[in-house]
């Protein structure tokens, strides 16, 4: 089975999540590209949604869903989206795809959150995949100086990336990430940081993980 496979097979399984009425938090990536393609294939009825990026954004509009300002919408349900490493603790890191702030903007506001994945994001340790900080361009390199002092890791511009808020990405290689709580707001408190790609203050509460026996389910205990 190859991976888009397993991401269709798990695109599928979140349409259960989709709630009858109400908003629904819509994240970023291919992922959840299959997952906007099954929500139009099986003309599931979306009431309205609030998107994490402006690919999402008319992705979604292409298939009727009136896309919400999330400065309406005081909250809602439940959030979708992918992810490039979960570990064992429902901690992330996200950001792959460059969407990170909206990503993480929309995961504060949910009351629940959905993770889908393939089985290769599942990890013991996050780190191996370089962890995405989104940056204003002018602190660009007083960022990288910081995060390398900070992190001991190696921090390296995406080159050609500028995110949907006109920022850059600085991406930090070679990390093994025993505390993301900590390492969260360390990195979020860098003059010049919008937001650092780990989830773990706000992680996964639903994890949907696809792999050749079908799709599995892990809840976050209570
Ligand atoms: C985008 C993200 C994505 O969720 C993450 O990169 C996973 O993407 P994919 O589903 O393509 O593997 O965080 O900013």
């Amino acid at each position: 089975m190859t991976q888009d496979e397993l991401k269709v097979m798990v695109a599928k399984a979140a349409l259960d999540y989709i709630p009858k009425q109400g908003v629904l938090g819509v994240g970023s990536g291919s992922t959840v590209v299959k997952f906007i393609e099954q929500i139009g294939l099986n003309e599931i009825k979306v009431e309205g949604a609030v998107s994490s990026s402006n690919k999402t954004t008319a992705l979604l509009r292409e298939r009727g869903i009136n896309v919400l300002d999330p400065n309406s919408v005081p909250g809602y349900d439940v959030y979708i989206d992918g992810a490039d490493e979960v570990d064992p603790h429902f901690n992330m890191i996200k950001g792959g795809g460059a969407c990170l702030t909206r990503e993480k903007i929309l995961t504060s506001m949910a009351k629940k959150f959905v993770l889908i994945v393939d089985k290769s994001k599942l990890v013991d340790t996050l780190g191996k995949f370089p962890l995405p900080v989104e940056v204003i361009p002018m602190a660009r390199e007083q960022v990288i100086r910081t995060l390398k002092k900070l992190t001991g890791g190696d921090p390296v511009l995406r080159e050609g990336c500028i995110t949907d808020n006109g920022c850059e990405i600085v991406d930090v290689r070679g990390l093994s990430i025993t505390d993301p709580v900590k390492l969260e707001d360390e990195i979020n408190a860098i003059p010049g940081v919008v937001t650092v790609g780990l989830f773990a203050r706000r992680g996964a509460d639903v994890i949907l993980y696809a792999t050749e026996e079908g799709v599995k389910t892990l809840k976050r205990p209570q």
